[in-house]
């Protein structure tokens, strides 16, 4: 019957190209920097403190099994809402913020791309920065939206080129949806100033853009929570508590949209809930309580706040380290500047897809073949076997 089905290719993340490859490679010195999860100083799974208590926490409440309403745990979207926009933020004081708990930032990403497909009336184009994570184009045109691109990296400056994002944001048709990355880009590690925030926001505001944020890193940009959240306009919102809980497969996430006010937003929850229940019915209960049990907890919160920090610097001594070693010990040819520079969890090293194939086969390093690396997967103990390596690619 499916005998004419093509063979898809692999994900360029989670495919067997990287996550298998290493998985099969029995060399004790391999490493793996392409999926963008933390490990810690031994190159382990981490997780957290502030999450093993509310897991028990949780535990002891000795909680039921029962559905979840189709937009989650209703507690928890309070919270993720108020983690996002700010206790006092406008649309969440009105009761203005429609929001849903999502299969972790990819099932936010994919039940907002259905909405506005359906709903929002003046466009079915998105456009994504270029690069932009891999995933983004599958989930927005599987959604139903026409995906397009902005200028977004530089390759010469091995940063942001932002006259290109500028002229492309103006010259997109007006009311165009734009995707932002909120903060900590994925793949390249390159975010706007402070002041390039405001003139975009100027130009989403000229062309009457709708703005999409995706908010996959909160926390992890600078390693201050509040400083990464933005706010001002009436936007749609993908969070995800993978990285910044360690929650990768407890998948955890939410959407929100701020609607004008709360009758709208009671129209957008009903369409919501015809989005996700033919879909996946209700979302999954126990990461939901876990997230929940830090949001609500003073103690736990900030226990939580310490240590997402210290994730957030140890990747920078990470990119410290890379730095000094490829610039002064090897003295690799090329500029590394934009190691230290870049923000988040990866390093878009500028290396290449052929350097990326000869990393794996000569010294068991695996990363995406666009020179992603995720600098959480480095630490003290392989990082001069990398460095080396790298060097080695390049000479
Ligand atoms: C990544 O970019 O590595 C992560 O967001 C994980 C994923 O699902 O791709």
């Amino acid at each position: 019957v499916f005998a004419a089905v093509p063979a898809g290719p692999p994900d360029p993340i989670l495919g067997n190209c990287i996550t298998e490859a290493f998985k099969a490679d029995k060399d004790p010195l391999k490493i793996n920097l392409g999926v963008g999860a933390y490990r810690d100083e031994n190159g382990k799974p981490y997780v957290l403190s502030s999450v093993k208590k509310a897991e028990e926490t949780v535990a002891n409440s000795k909680p039921d099994k029962e559905y979840l309403p189709i937009t989650g745990f209703a507690e928890f979207t309070k919270n993720a809402a108020k983690l996002a926009y700010g206790a006092d933020s406008a649309p969440l004081v009105s009761g203005s913020i429609s929001v849903a708990q999502s299969i972790s930032g990819t099932g936010a990403l994919r039940i907002g791309g259905a909405f506005l497909a359906r709903h929002y009336p003046h466009s079915k184009v998105i456009y994504l920065p270029n690069p932009s994570w891999g995933n983004h184009t599958p989930v927005f045109r599987d959604s139903g939206l026409e995906v397009r691109s902005y200028r977004y990296f530089d390759k010469d400056t091995v940063g942001l080129d932002f006259e290109g994002l500028k002229a492309d944001l103006r010259a997109a048709p007006k009311k165009s949806i734009v995707l932002l990355h909120a903060c900590a880009h994925n793949p390249t590690g390159v975010d706007p100033t402070h002041e390039q925030w405001k003139e975009i926001s100027d130009i989403v505001k000229e062309n009457e853009l709708f703005p999409f944020f995706d908010m996959a890193y909160q926390g992890f940009a600078t390693g201050s929570i509040s400083n990464d959240a933005y706010a001002g306009h009436q936007i749609a919102l993908a969070q995800s508590f993978a990285k910044n809980m360690g929650l990768y497969g407890e998948r955890v996430g939410a959407f929100s949209l701020t609607a004008a006010d709360p009758d709208e937003k009671a129209r957008v929850d009903s369409q919501l809930k015809i989005i996700i229940r033919p879909m996946y019915s209700n979302p999954p209960v126990h990461g939901a309580r876990i997230a929940n049990a830090i949001l609500a907890n003073e103690t736990l919160y900030r226990e939580w706040e310490v240590e997402v920090k210290s994730m957030a610097d140890r990747i920078i001594s990470m990119r410290e380290k890379l730095y000094d070693m490829l610039t002064h010990d090897l003295k690799t040819p090329g500029e590394w500047g934009h190691i230290k520079r870049q923000i988040g969890m990866f390093s878009f090293t500028g290396l290449t897809a052929a350097h990326t194939h000869l990393l794996a086969e000569k010294a068991h390093i695996y990363m995406t073949r666009d020179g992603r690396i995720s600098m959480a997967g480095l630490n003290s103990k392989n990082i001069e076997h990398f460095g080396a390596s790298v060097d080695a690619a390049v000479k």
